[in-house]
């Protein structure tokens, strides 16, 4: 399943946004335009999804409803979220969730579930009015509630690759549990833990795949495996490379480049599951020619199984595909009110110029620059 419509109002800094998603959708836009913010909707679901406490977590560990309104919301400061949910972007929505929000306490203004055309819920519903203190929470952090499970679990299940390249410099770090243990497994011990966490034979063919793309884009590399470190347990990746001498052994994964790092977090990401997965600028520390290559990579590994990939990005490279089609750009521009989002399939000269046979990646940067970025190397 995918998320196939998102309707927002209020919410960081766009007022009010209502775009179509594709299975792969690429999300572009200047600095500060809000690309970290968008995708920030879907964590802030997930984290709704969680569990008990869910809503007040996720409203409380982004500073309050006060920092999430947009600064420049009009008459109804409400914040509201609605999704659209079908198998994929050419089929009808068989959910639709919409969630309303407010600053007091934090309280919920609306929270609605449709499957298909029916209205399952809508609050709040007469006994919301009786106990109004039962608006504090959502009915995604009721597990037992088997009516919306599926709609649920969509949600917990929405992943994100973050292989935070600070907790690279502190190898004992790593190899020891005094690292957080995040339920949804970010960081290099969480994608440790992720790959420990499944039976040996689909791990096996897992970085069996893993494997061989490494072996397409890391010069000398030759081998990956997986351990158990004898003395405390703990999982690990190691690596042989072609070039050393045999009795080099193996090379542990705190020894890895951040780029080969990523490249695997990345690719079992990709195989790891067909639910929703957020990429933020996943170019970082890669080469182009690696880079290049995402585009069609995120296709065959994770949208041709049903999963998708929302992906924020600056590399003009990542966005070279020739395949890549308008709809599956979103492009960010930042206005005296907010940010406006618009699907490049959308803005009629963008479409002219991908119909010409530019790629997106020559187009859709073009007006992403800032004025004098000259001027930055001049500070004294
Ligand atoms: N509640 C809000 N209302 C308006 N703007 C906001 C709000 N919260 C954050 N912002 C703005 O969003 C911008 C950051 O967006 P971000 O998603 O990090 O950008 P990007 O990822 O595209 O670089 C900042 O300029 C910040 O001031
Ligand atoms: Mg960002």
């Amino acid at each position: 399943m995918i998320i196939k419509r998102l309707i927002v109002q209020n919410w960081r800094n766009f007022q009010h946004i209502d775009v179509q998603l594709s299975e792969r959708q690429f999300i572009v836009g200047p600095h500060a335009s809000g690309k970290s913010n968008l995708l920030d909707i879907f964590r802030f679901l997930r984290e709704i999804a969680a569990g008990e406490g869910g809503f007040q977590k996720a409203v409380g560990a982004r500073g309050g409803v006060s920092q999430i309104r947009c600064l420049s919301a009009g008459d109804d400061t409400d914040i509201a979220l609605e999704l659209h949910l079908a198998p994929n972007a050419a089929a009808a929505a068989t959910w639709r969730y919409a969630l309303g929000f407010c600053q007091v306490s934090p309280t919920l203004t609306h929270e609605r579930v449709w499957h298909g055309d029916k209205l399952l819920l809508a609050r709040p519903t007469a006994e919301d009015e009786n106990t109004p203190e039962r608006l504090t929470r959502s009915v995604l952090e009721r597990n037992s509630d088997a009516a919306y499970r599926e709609l649920t679990h969509f949600f917990q299940a929405i992943t994100e690759l973050q292989l935070s390249s600070k907790l690279r410099h502190f190898p004992d770090v790593i190899q020891e549990d005094t690292v957080e243990r995040d339920a949804n497994g970010q960081g290099v011990n969480g994608l440790l833990e992720r790959i420990a966490s499944v039976d040996e034979e689909t791990r096996g063919s897992r970085l069996k795949t893993i494997e061989e793309g490494l072996i397409l884009a890391v010069p000398q590399f030759a081998q990956l495996a997986f351990i158990r470190d004898s003395a405390t347990g703990h999982p690990h990746l190691q690596a042989r490379y072609s070039h050393w001498p045999p009795q080099a052994g193996w090379q542990r994964e705190d020894r890895f480049s951040d780029g080969t790092l990523r490249l695997i977090g990345l690719l079992w990401a990709l195989l790891e599951s067909d639910s929703v997965l957020l990429l933020e600028e996943p170019e970082h520390s890669l080469n182009p020619e690696i880079v290049s290559q995402f585009a069609p990579l995120f296709f065959g590994m994770h949208t041709r199984i049903g999963g998708q990939v929302l992906v924020t990005t600056h590399s003009d490279v990542l966005m070279m595909e020739p395949g890549i089609d308008s709809s599956e750009v979103l492009m960010l521009a930042p206005t005296k009110t907010g940010t406006e989002v618009k699907a490049a399939s959308d803005i009629d000269v963008v479409r002219r110029l991908l119909e010409e046979g530019l790629t997106a990646g020559e187009v859709v940067f073009s007006g992403n620059h800032p004025e004098h970025p000259e001027r930055l190397g001049l500070l004294e």
